[in-house]
């Protein structure tokens, strides 16, 4: 397995079970993750994309341990967090595999989240300071009057002075509160940061701001991120790699150019035609996708975005497309891909482009 890899899900489901009303739960499952594969390298920054409800913060909180999954396996660094048994990987013995909340607590320490809403996520009662040194006591990062510096210093690391330490998070505003969650995951040392959706909650004015602040993070403390967001713009300015998620499944992964220049998946494409391009050279048209995503208790069969999808053909509703390679480190799930790619390849040569 490769040495580079520092988070590995294979073919991961979380089903939920659907609650039928005060009779307990029906046999119906939400399947909100549905066989998913996804390397996230040391160092770089992942970016999920999809709908609302296609599984991002499923699979983000499925590496956080905070659900349980119900199939697959994940690995961080050489640890693995969860297995079904049912797979082998690099020697790993067979045998199913969950971590307990205290054979956790180590992991826990280097994988942290930077949550939508500071608000919500802050505890207003108390402040800041205490906020952050929590997890640093917790964890035994550092004890005795070391903690007070390494609160500061963190909390400044993030661009809020340490001389406000004492006060309480209703006095900051909504990206001062964000910097203050920032800095209580980086109280931790953490390797790696699970960012949900970090920026939908602040003003545009200040979504710049922080997203340049976890950029300076990123390079100077060598962190890894899976980074969540609707906002393809900011996840085309943040990312190295992008995975496009559609009802639970992958339709896309690859590099961040060859999604947003060179997407191959008809779902992808819909998804960032929105994007204008600065580059006048990537000529494309705005595709208005048919339809409302489906429910995800029950999905279409054969590949889940068929209904949807302008290209379909019987063979769609029938199996269910694969991710595989389509060039070196870029994958796509589509048993079209190649006619499409050949046909939008035809029409940019008729452009004379
Ligand atoms: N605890 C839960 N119990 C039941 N269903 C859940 C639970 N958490 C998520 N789901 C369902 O799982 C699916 C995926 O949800 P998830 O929150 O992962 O999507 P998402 O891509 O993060 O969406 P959004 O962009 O709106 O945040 C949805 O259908 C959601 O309703
Ligand atoms: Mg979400």
């Amino acid at each position: 397995m490769a040495d580079d890899v520092l988070v590995d899900i294979r073919g991961l489901k979380k089903y939920f079970p659907l609650r039928k009303g005060l009779s307990g739960f029906s046999p119906l499952k939400v399947k909100a993750v549905d066989g998913v594969d996804l390397q996230i390298r040391r160092g770089e920054c992942f970016g999920l994309v999809g709908e609302s409800g296609s599984g991002k913060s499923t699979i983000g909180r499925c590496i956080l341990n905070l659900v349980r999954p119900t199939a697959g396996l994940i690995r961080f660094g050489d640890k693995i967090i969860f297995s079904d048994g049912g797979l082998r990987s690099g020697g790993l013995k067979s045998g199913g595999i969950h971590l307990s909340y205290k054979e956790m607590l180590p992991l826990r320490r280097d994988m942290q989240i930077i949550f939508q809403d500071p608000t919500a996520s802050l505890d207003p009662r108390m402040r800041i300071g205490e906020i952050v040194a929590e997890g640093i006591k917790k964890h035994r990062i550092v004890s005795g009057a070391d903690i007070e510096k390494k609160t500061g210093d963190v909390l400044e690391l993030c661009g809020i002075s340490r001389d406000l330490s004492s006060r309480r998070p209703g006095e900051f505003s909504g990206g001062q509160k964000q910097r203050i969650g920032i800095a209580r995951a980086l109280a931790l040392n953490p390797r790696f940061i699970v960012a949900d959706e970090p920026l939908s909650a602040l003003d545009v004015s200040v979504q710049s701001q922080i997203l340049n602040l976890m950029g300076d993070l990123r390079r100077t403390l060598g962190l890894t991120f899976l980074f969540i967001s609707h906002d393809l713009r900011t996840v085309e300015y943040f990312c190295d790699r992008i995975g496009v998620l559609y009802l639970g499944a992958l339709t896309e992964t690859g590099s961040s150019a060859d999604i947003i220049d060179k997407p191959l998946h008809p779902y992808t494409r819909a998804l960032f035609s929105s994007i204008p391009r600065d580059n006048p050279g990537v000529k494309r048209r705005r595709i208005q996708l048919k339809g409302e995503i489906p429910s995800a208790i029950n999905a279409p069969p054969g590949c889940k975005f068929h209904p949807r999808c302008l290209h379909a053909v019987d063979l769609c509703a029938q199996k269910t497309p694969v991710l595989e390679d389509a060039e070196p480190g870029h994958q796509v799930a589509c048993h079209r891909w190649r006619e499409l790619a050949a046909a939008v390849n035809g029409e940019t040569a008729a452009l004379g482009i």
